[in-house]
């Protein structure tokens, strides 16, 4: 990655000093150590003293850039963040045509400090510059051939081309250019950047800082360089305090942290999965194999019966054919797609699969059945793995003489469009095994987080908790507009009503009626029951907490759920009470966060930011709060802490679901928080 870590600073500022003291070197060349250019700021030493110990980059840039003896950077695979700003203060630039070129800074909640946003709009134009600014997104080299930000773009490895043009100016004694001296002639530029502080500032609601780097880029057009510079200096130590920024770098790492399983390797071995097949070519089947065939791995697709199997493929080319219309996906690609696929009734066709993934309905006896089968047919060291949301690994595991591989791939609907998997460990997995799906994962764009064996792993047993609570607020005068408003403004993406509109409201149901007979000890408002038992399954029935119309996703009011809710208040004697927004967000998501701390004693959950990472990726928590878990140390446990004991004393919904999970209570009572 060539991250410019202190090191890696220091060591460049000393080749150049040696160059430079070095009457025989006449011109001098910055390229990668392999592959790569540098792909920015080390952030890991973000908030450490060596982000700030000299040479910083702002420093080496200058160093570079006021050489006496012409700098040429030589840029193949990436050029991001520092790595494009350290480029961007050499006299020359030579790029491969296939590097991405980057400012991702914007992504992490701050934007570019070392110049970037000064001498990138000199370089490539205001446009282009803001645009690649403002969404932190890489281009490739090649489309920004033509402007001032290359003097040469090449085939494949760009050194030789480097090393020739340095020796051309330095016999030819060129003048160094650099980019500062330039100006940014754009007439338009006042207007342009009017349209863009609006159309930005509507679109990142919740995020300060593509808003600043709009104010950054602004300077580099209407002030002197210097002055800019300072600009956008202050603008970078602003955000960088800013709780969305530190939630932003906590998500980023989170989901880095998650990858890694404490006590196994990063480099251990995995399996070899060259073959993949499919159980079952339902709603989360035909997902699930199109994840695969994606990235170029062939699927087998099973069903019991023909009519399925040719359902399941007609949805999944249905799905193909969308994208290429949507232009997302080239027709050959979908084509070649489809290709990799094949569909079979007969189990001994999985016989040469390494991966088997189950996703039959979710019954234990049918699960338990295909596995014996699976363990009749699969080859020995292929990995069985169950997509169950809700029932006992273990028990799947031990119908079978393989229990180490097996394993849970849980995958969210729908399955080839929702990033996470969390992947079940079960009692008796192997590490290799375990590895194997991460990576996996990895390869087929999702991310993985591993949770333990329970009901409803770590997504939806704290989901749940949060249900509850918003089930309960109805009960006690809340309504579900008011409290899907509610959370939407804290920046979930849906609010919980409209949620289970989309997901189907006859899933809970079907779970809570199993619950009521195992656990009828959990206290549950009977409100959502009432609602199903009228056929008002969500988007799918056109009616549920809200009413649809055909083909349409816009929640409508619905006044007979209005009537519905009042006569289940005045059946249950419940006289409804005004409730304020505070009261609705900090009841959900801190029911979010009791059961996660609760998870987090169990061990179901490695980590408290795998939590977040589960919560992030999976359920639309807004990542400019970090995920619950984070979001629960920015409030403060302490806070977090009181206010469960007051809802505990309020007596109302479950009280004693308030009282909190033993972890958050030490942490609490210590002065600590989740994440260290
Ligand atoms: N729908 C979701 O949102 C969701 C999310 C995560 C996980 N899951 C889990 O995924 C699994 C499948 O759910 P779904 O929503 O896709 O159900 P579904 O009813 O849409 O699909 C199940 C498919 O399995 C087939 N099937 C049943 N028994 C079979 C057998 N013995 N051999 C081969 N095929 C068989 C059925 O014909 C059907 O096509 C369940 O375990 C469910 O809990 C579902």
């Amino acid at each position: 990655m060539n991250g410019l870590g202190y090191d890696t600073r220091a060591g460049v500022a000393a080749g150049i000093d040696r160059a430079l003291a070095d009457p025989e070197i006449k011109a001098i060349v910055i390229a990668g150590a392999g592959r790569m250019f540098s792909a920015g700021a080390d952030i890991r030493e973000f908030n450490t003293p060596k982000a700030k110990a000299e040479p910083t980059l702002n420093s080496l840039i200058s160093i570079i850039e006021s050489s006496d003896k012409p700098v040429i950077a030589a840029i193949g695979g990436g050029c991001m963040g520092g790595g494009l700003e350290l480029a961007m203060g050499c006299h020359f630039r030579i790029a491969a045509n296939e590097a991405s070129i980057a400012l991702p800074e914007v992504k992490l909640g701050i934007l570019p400090g070392a110049g970037g946003t000064q001498r990138l709009p000199r370089a490539v134009g205001l446009e282009a510059a803001l645009n690649m600014i403002v969404s932190g997104t890489s281009v490739r080299a090649s489309q920004l051939a033509g402007t001032a930000l290359f003097d040469e773009l090449v085939e494949g490895d760009p050194l030789p081309a480097a090393l020739s043009l340095a020796r051309k100016v330095a016999q030819e004694n060129r003048t160094r250019k650099r980019l500062r001296d330039l100006t940014i002639d754009d007439p338009n530029a006042e207007a342009f950047l009017q349209f863009a502080r609006n159309t930005v500032g509507a679109a990142s609601k919740g995020y300060p800082a593509p808003l600043k780097c709009v104010e950054a880029v602004a300077a580099a057009v209407t002030q002197p360089f210097e002055e800019g510079k300072r600009i956008e200096r202050e603008l970078f130590a602003q955000l960088m305090r800013t709780p969305e920024s530190r939630a932003l770098r906590h998500a980023f790492f989170a989901e880095r942290t998650a990858a890694r399983i404490p006590g196994i390797a990063d480099d251990a071995p995995a399996r070899q999965i060259r073959r993949v097949a499919v159980i079952g070519a339902g709603t989360m089947g035909g997902g699930i194999a199109m994840n695969f065939v994606s990235a170029g791995l062939p699927v087998t697709i099973l069903e019991t019966k023909q009519g399925a199997l040719d359902k399941g493929l007609a949805t999944i080319r249905r799905n193909y054919e969308s994208s290429v219309k949507r232009g997302k996906l080239d027709a050959n690609a979908a084509q070649r797609n489809m290709a990799l696929l094949s569909p079979t009734l007969d189990f001994e066709q999985l016989a040469d699969s390494d991966l088997v993934i189950e996703a039959v309905f979710e019954d234990m006896e049918v699960k338990q059945d295909v596995f014996r089968r699976l363990d009749r047919v699969a080859k020995p060291g292929a990995i069985l793995a169950s997509n169950t949301s809700t029932l006992d690994l273990d028990r799947i595991a031990a119908t079978t003489e393989r229990a180490q591989d097996v394993i849970g791939m849980h995958f969210f609907s729908p399955a080839n469009v929702m990033k996470l998997l969390e992947v079940v460990r079960g009692a008796k997995t192997a590490d290799d095994v375990l590895i194997t799906v991460m990576r996996l994962a990895k390869t087929i764009g999702k991310t993985a987080v591993v949770s333990g064996v329970c009901d409803g792993f770590i997504g939806n047993r704290m989901l749940e908790q949060y249900l509850r609570q918003a089930m309960f607020l109805i009960e006690e005068g809340a309504s579900p507009a008011q409290i899907d408003r509610a959370l939407e403004r804290f920046g979930m993406a849906m609010g919980p009503f409209r949620m289970s509109d989309l997901a189907g409201n006859d899933v809970g149901w079907f779970i809570r009626k199993r619950r009521y007979v195992e656990k009828p000890d959990i206290i549950y408002s009977r409100i959502a029951d009432r609602l199903c038992e009228l056929g008002r399954f969500g988007q799918k029935t056109e009616i549920g907490w809200y009413r649809y119309q055909p083909g349409r996703r816009d929640a409508l009011p619905d006044p007979a759920v209005d009537a519905l809710i009042a006569d289940y208040r005045n059946e249950k004697g419940l006289v409804p009470r005004r409730i304020g927004d505070d009261e609705i967000i900090e009841r959900c998501i801190f029911a979010l966060v009791n059961e996660g701390a609760q998870l987090l004693d169990e061990g179901i959950a490695l980590r408290a930011s795998d939590i977040d990472v589960v919560y992030l990726a999976g359920y639309g928590f807004p990542r400019y709060r970090g995920g619950p878990m984070f979001h629960a140390d920015t409030v403060g446990l302490y806070n977090v802490v009181r206010a469960m004991h007051r809802f505990e004393n309020s007596g109302h919904g479950d009280p004693g679901f308030w009282r909190p999970a033993p972890l958050l209570a030490k942490l609490s009572a210590e002065n600590k928080s989740f994440n260290g």
